[in-house]
């Protein structure tokens, strides 16, 4: 029998940290769809398209080569061939994918795919904004990570400015905070819905939270 679970919630919340452990210990699959975003974005840039032309990112992401890695362990993304693994992660793109990520015809297709992955899976993790939503709807476990705003601040400064002082602070803010407001436009996945799990992390260990979402495996 297949397993999907779905977890979803804003930048910081720990949902890449988190699912890559759930699918660790159950020897299952993990699909990192912020990724495929970036990836979109990262292709847009690189064939010189100005993402305010909605048209032509469309025929862009349409057309793009890109391998999703499913190995928890294994994260390694390449895209028209190139290994963008860290190119997708550089500040510069972390500003502007959300302009691409509210394109809904870019939303369309990126969704086939992930619907592709999901549904063919064995045991997947899926993490996202809209999974627990649109992707996977019906998926057997739902999750809405969250943690409060410096929580998550605090946490991705670390992670990217090795610091939580209050100037990596507020680098961060600026970054994080409006792609939050713009990524709310699209994918309400803030909004409480039936069947989805509310887990706020923000005084719980990645531990804690894994073994939470675990607990919600249906027997
Ligand atoms: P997201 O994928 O939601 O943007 P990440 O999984 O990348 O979030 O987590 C951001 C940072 O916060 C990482 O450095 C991660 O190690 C850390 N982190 C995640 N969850 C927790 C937690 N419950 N407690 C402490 N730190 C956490
Ligand atoms: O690393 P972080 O959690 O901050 O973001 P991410 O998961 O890598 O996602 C990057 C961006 O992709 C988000 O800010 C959204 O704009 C977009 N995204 C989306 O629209 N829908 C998803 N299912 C996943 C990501």
């Amino acid at each position: 029998m297949s397993l999907i679970i779905a977890i979803d919630g804003p930048s910081g919340s720990g949902k890449s940290t988190v699912s890559k452990e759930v699918a660790r210990r159950l020897g299952g699959e993990y699909l990192d769809t912020g990724a495929m975003y970036r990836a979109a974005a990262w292709c847009a840039l690189r064939r010189d398209i100005n993402l305010d032309d909605k048209d032509a990112v469309t025929e862009v992401v349409k057309s793009m080569d890109l391998r999703m890695p499913l190995d928890p362990d294994n994260q390694r993304f390449f895209c028209e061939g190139k290994d963008v693994t860290d190119a997708i992660r550089v500040s510069s793109l972390s500003r502007i994918v959300s302009k691409v990520a509210v394109n809904l015809d870019v939303r369309k297709e990126l969704i086939a795919r992930q619907q592709a992955i999901v549904y063919s899976a064995d045991k997947i993790v899926a993490e996202g904004r809209d999974i627990t939503s649109v992707v996977a709807p019906d998926a057997d476990v739902k999750v809405l990570l969250i943690a409060s705003e410096e929580t998550r601040l605090a946490r991705r400064a670390r992670e990217v400015r090795g610091g939580d002082s209050q100037a990596q602070m507020e680098e961060t803010r600026a970054e994080v905070s409006e792609r939050d407001a713009k990524d709310s436009t699209v994918a309400s996945f803030m909004d409480s819905r039936e069947g989805v799990t509310t887990i706020d992390s923000s005084h719980m260990t990645i531990c804690e939270v894994v073994d939470t979402i675990l607990g919600l495996i249906p027997t």
